[in-house]
């Protein structure tokens, strides 16, 4: 297979066709996944913890977020933002809270060290959808049509060996039906995201095509994907998916209010898929050349990997202001103290973790 694309003059990726891994968790020696799950992994391309976070932590980290919202959480009339993404005011680390998925993260990228430990360190930073009232409770739209669909990372450059995200983690933080605003993940997409990444070796920053171009190269992709899951559930219930797996949010009809987390969690080193023992592959590789039909893929990137501040970053600092005046205020009413990381001024937690310096 040679990894060209248009006239264009590509260096050529040597990779061997045809997929045969197999992948036993009692060889591996997993604990906190199962054959199942790893199957499903290979397969679908991410796993479910149902009744993964602690009740006391769920209930801990939203109990200010109608206060932070500046909203009524009986009143709908007070909903007046139909999706908000909300900056972070506390961070706990995956290992302590939710040890459970700690370990399925650590199972599925290869073992604990080969995480980046310090990006498992999870906020309050939720992504509510609080519906429109305009919205038809009838309404039907194929899941392709939905519009925003991508793959996440706006603050480095994308590689089909990429260390930055390994896996797109979503965490209910409110039961979550069908029709409520559901992530959809289209789970044949991640083949084809693969397949031109492959043929990208010099990277992507914006998944377009070309770059700068505004053309993007999601939404393209799932024109063509049949296989689509809404990740529903209950609060508490955690989704860990392969990295390139395009999802787009949906219209909450019935207007439930939905709150999800959304994090991250990075590769201390970017990944492998040509290894010289074939066990040392792990899941989320394995997945990789599952849906590129290849046993190993000699992958090296022709540009330089970069990171950079994230597109997101400036509308979410300007919530934090707004956010600590009702925090303030609230605790002057109630005489409740609240927590925040901001509490002195604004903390820029995103520059660290990336390793970059402050800005
Ligand atoms: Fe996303």
């Amino acid at each position: 297979m040679s990894a060209t694309n248009g006239t264009e003059a590509k260096p050529q990726i040597a990779t061997k066709p045809g997929f045969t891994h197999k992948y036993d968790v009692k060889k591996h020696g997993l604990k906190f996944l199962s054959q199942e799950d790893a199957d499903h992994f290979l397969e679908k391309g991410y796993v479910v913890l149902r009744g993964a976070i602690p009740e006391d932590h769920l209930k801990m980290a939203k109990e200010t977020v109608w206060v932070r919202l500046g909203m009524d959480e009986n009143d709908k009339n007070t909903w007046t933002k139909e999706e908000i993404h909300m900056p972070r005011h506390k961070m706990w680390h995956a290992k302590d809270f939710a040890p459970k998925v700690w370990g399925a993260m650590c199972e599925l990228m290869g073992g604990e060290d080969r995480v980046d430990y310090k990006t498992a360190s999870w906020g309050d930073s939720f992504i509510c959808n609080l519906g429109n009232p305009e919205y038809d409770p009838n309404e039907v739209i194929d899941p392709r049509d939905l519009g925003p669909w991508h793959v996440d990372g706006d603050w480095f450059r994308h590689f089909l060996d990429a260390e930055n995200q390994a896996l797109e983690c979503l965490v209910l933080y409110s039961d979550v039906e069908e029709r409520a605003g559901p992530t959809y993940i289209a789970t044949d997409g991640i083949g084809k995201v693969a397949k031109w990444l492959l043929e990208h070796p010099e990277g992507s920053e914006d998944m377009c095509d070309p770059e700068g171009s505004g053309n993007r190269v999601v939404p393209n992709i799932v024109r063509e994907c049949k296989d689509f899951v809404t990740l529903t559930g209950k609060t508490g219930d955690v989704f860990l998916c392969h990295f390139l797996t395009p999802h787009s949010r949906s219209r909450n009809h019935i207007r439930n209010s939905r709150f999800i987390i959304n994090p991250f969690v990075s590769f201390a080193e970017p990944q492998q898929l040509k290894r010289e023992n074939p066990d040392d592959y792990s899941l989320i590789e394995l997945k990789t050349l599952h849906d590129l039909d290849c046993d190993w893929i000699d992958f090296k990137p022709t540009r330089e990997r970069y990171r950079f501040l994230p597109r997101t970053k400036a509308k979410k600092d300007a919530l934090i202001q707004e956010e600590i005046q009702r925090l303030k205020e609230w605790e002057k009413k109630t005489g409740n103290k609240y927590e925040s990381m901001h509490e002195n001024g604004i903390v820029y937690w995103q520059a660290p973790i990336m390793g970059l310096s402050e800005a």
